[in-house]
């Protein structure tokens, strides 16, 4: 299925796919990461950094949301630590993070739209609808803010409300 995308997102997730493996430069983890798969360098640092975190974060969001692949999503940028604000988080760290987001995704029905997204000061926000087309309860306006290290993504906090189609306001939420 499709995603619908609003067009800053689509714009940039083109960019994003176009540049990804050039502009973020490979470097060695020194034993983040064992697979050999991420991308992100934790220590890194300088006048670019924040262009490097433009980069990573939409280059992660792209592989989750578009590309649909949590796991590599993860491998790329979240290599170690993962610091869990989520309230609904039973537990920390990384693996336990993936596992949930993995059965979330193993939905094929699972969708995200609306997409804007942000970096700044070394965060990353993204506000999204995440849905199930037709379901009365899988309906949620998301807010997920994440914290850098380098172009790592090491820590997030995450806000969502329920979309239940009768708000007040005309323009609720997007
Ligand atoms: C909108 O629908 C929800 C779910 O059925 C209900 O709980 C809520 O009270 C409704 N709100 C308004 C403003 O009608």
């Amino acid at each position: 299925m499709k995603l619908l995308l609003s067009r800053p997102f689509y714009v940039f997730a083109i960019l994003a796919s176009i540049r990804s493996g050039c502009a973020v430069p490979a470097v060695p983890l020194s034993g983040l990461e064992s697979e050999g798969h991420s991308v992100c360098d934790p220590s890194a640092s300088g006048p670019s950094l924040s262009t490097q975190q433009s980069t990573a974060f939409k280059d992660y969001i792209h592989i989750f949301f578009e590309e649909r692949d949590v796991q590599k999503a993860f491998d790329r940028y979240i290599p170690g630590e993962y610091i869990n604000h989520i309230s609904t988080a039973a537990s920390q760290g990384r693996e336990a993070a993936l596992t949930g987001l993995l059965a979330l995704q193993a939905n094929p029905d699972m969708m995200r739209d609306h997409v804007t997204l942000f970096t700044g000061d070394g965060f990353g926000l993204a506000y999204y609808r995440r849905y199930i087309p037709g379901s009365s309860t899988v309906n949620f306006a998301v807010m997920d803010k994440m914290r850098f290290e380098g172009t790592c993504i090491v820590e997030i906090w995450s806000l969502f409300q329920t979309i239940n189609g009768n708000e007040t306001n005309p323009i609720a939420f997007f």
